[in-house]
């Protein structure tokens, strides 16, 4: 069975870790993928390589999720390229991790930009184009410290919970139209964001988890494929954390 069969999902960041795992499981499930990054590089080129294996359509986009002209073009480009969007994954995120005490002016707006007001650009690009066809999925990607909050990290947790709030409004706006707003709340995936933690930081972490391990990419793949597909057509609003237990 091809969950995603003539589908088409956008995914914001997709050239490596959480959001490359999702375009690969989409893209396994008949999904034609239409995935941006920050630049063209070789990893990009290869992650685009990669899904075409599936023999799915797939094209890379560069565009910078935190500014606004680019979501608004890049959304009209996938649409005359694919004909229709049926999927959002607003999945672009950095840190820049420190101490309130020491968090400059731009590491706060550096990551307000690039992982909250992301969501509101290309959510607000997309949703013309779902309102007129009547539906579509839209998962945005937070995090459990949107939820609990945590030590050195006041602009990347203000920034996820900022997500929370703005996923369940938007179900509460869209829901009428059926088009869906969920949350994913990651716990600790092993990905380059995660690698560039110290050894005993992550062991650390490692240790409170119930299930005892990091999670994959793929985890969050999974739960991003229930979300967009149609075996959660009556779930909007919701956050699901994919944490091994981390926030049970
Ligand atoms: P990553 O750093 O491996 O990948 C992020 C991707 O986004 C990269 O390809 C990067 O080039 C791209 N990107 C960065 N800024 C961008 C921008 N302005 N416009 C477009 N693309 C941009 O990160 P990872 O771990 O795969 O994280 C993906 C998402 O999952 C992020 O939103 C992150 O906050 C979230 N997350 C990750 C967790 C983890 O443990 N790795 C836990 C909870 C949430």
């Amino acid at each position: 069975m091809s969950l995603l069969k003539d589908k088409v999902a956008l995914i914001t960041g997709a050239g490596r870790g959480i959001g490359k795992a999702i375009a690969m499981r989409f893209a396994s499930e008949g999904c034609d993928i239409a995935f941006t990054d920050i630049a063209l590089n070789d990893v990009v080129m290869e992650t685009e390589k990669e899904l075409k294996a599936y023999g799915v359509r797939v094209k890379a986009y560069v565009s910078n999720a935190a500014v606004y002209d680019d979501a608004q073009q890049t959304v009209s480009a996938v649409l005359a390229d694919f004909g229709h969007i049926d999927i959002l994954v607003n999945n672009a995120g950095i840190t820049r991790d420190g101490a309130l005490k020491r968090m400059s002016e731009q590491d706060w707006d550096a990551v307000i930009n690039v992982n909250l007001k992301s969501v509101f650009n290309f959510t607000k690009a997309i949703q013309p184009v779902m309102w007129r066809q009547g539906g579509g999925s839209v998962i945005n990607m937070s995090s459990v410290v949107g939820v609990s909050g945590n030590a050195d990290q006041c602009n990347y947790a203000a920034s996820k919970a900022g997500i929370i709030g703005f996923t369940k409004s938007a179900a509460k706006e869209m829901g009428v139209r059926n088009i869906r707003h969920n949350a994913i709340a990651p716990g600790f995936i092993h990905t380059a964001m995660t690698d560039a933690l110290p050894e005993q930081v992550r062991k650390a972490w490692e240790n409170q988890i119930p299930l005892r391990r990091s999670g994959e990419p793929e985890d969050v793949a999974n739960v991003a494929l229930f979300l967009a597909s149609d075996l959660s057509a009556y779930v909007t609003g919701q956050v699901i954390h994919c944490c091994g237990g981390m926030n049970c």
